[in-house]
């Protein structure tokens, strides 16, 4: 008698001690219904700045204009874990963060790294790369620009609201600095000869180099890149933690399967594919 007693009680205190656990679960993942309200309109609006070749870039295809690249394809897989269509929508990239915090779009995907400054604006998930800052130059000036000081007086461009426009600001404060909102614009005139450099991402620079191998070069000066300049994940609004959480998940999944990497070198690929 007494020990069936112990038993029930026991049994009792196990299933209040589940019942609190899932409660705390719950909870804690319905606190916001920021995933609900994604599925419910059945499309995850992505926002970006599509001059930024291989992450973000525009293509042709049958006929139609497209928004393409890497980050594109990191969307298309939340999308689908979250069972909604994508939408991309192409914008500034200094205007991003406005248009995330008006509820305009849900989530950004640009190539954006975690700056201290942007951290109070809004959250960001792991990340899923690194860059560091190189400055482009025309090929034939390959040699010429080994320092800071023999940038003295040299027009030099980035893109406006970047870590690029920072790190000219407080690196190169004797060259003229031009800001501009589009990338593709700077290294057009980069090419004309109106720019003598474009401070860029690694990447963006290599992707140039391979695309117009006669064009353009990495110039040997060495550039600083702060640690918080160096992380680019997905921002989102502060408050949409369960989307967080989503995001997080599935960033870790493609890192993990080694799909993250195959990501990378089919958006080169695509781009190969359709330019020309
Ligand atoms: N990584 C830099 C930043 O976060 C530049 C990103 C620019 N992205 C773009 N799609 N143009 O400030």
């Amino acid at each position: 008698m007494k020990k069936s007693l112990k038993k029930s009680l026991g049994v009792i205190g196990a299933t209040l001690a589940l019942g609190l656990v899932l409660a705390g679960c719950s909870n804690s993942s319905s606190s916001d219904n920021s995933v609900k309200k994604i599925q419910d309109k059945g499309t995850l609006v992505v926002g970006t700045s599509a001059d930024y070749a291989p992450f973000e870039f525009p293509i042709v295809k049958n006929g139609k204009k497209q928004i393409v690249g890497y980050d594109m394809l990191i969307a298309q897989k939340i999308a689908k874990d979250l069972n909604v269509k994508l939408k991309i929508e192409n914008t500034e990239f200094s205007s991003l963060i406005s248009e995330l915090k008006s509820n305009k779009i849900d989530l950004i995907l640009a190539g954006m790294v975690s700056t201290d400054q942007r951290k109070k604006a809004v959250a960001f998930s792991k990340s899923y790369y690194e860059v560091e800052n190189v400055l482009l130059v025309q090929k034939k000036d390959a040699d010429k620009y080994k320092s800071i000081s023999s940038l003295k007086g040299k027009q030099v461009g980035a893109q406006q609201s970047t870590t690029q426009q920072e790190i000219g600001q407080t690196q190169l404060k004797n060259s003229n600095l031009v800001t501009e909102s589009l990338v593709t614009s700077l290294t057009t005139e980069l090419s004309e000869g109106k720019l003598d450099g474009v401070i860029v991402e690694n990447e963006i620079a290599n992707n140039y180099l391979k695309q117009y191998p006669n064009k353009y070069a990495i110039a040997k000066v060495k550039l600083t890149t702060p640690k918080q300049y160096r992380q680019v994940n997905v921002a989102l609004r502060k408050g949409d933690k369960g989307l967080l959480k989503r995001v997080n998940k599935e960033i870790t999944k493609l890192q993990k399967s080694g799909e993250m990497t195959k990501l990378f070198k089919k958006a080169e690929k695509i781009q190969t594919e359709y330019s020309k």
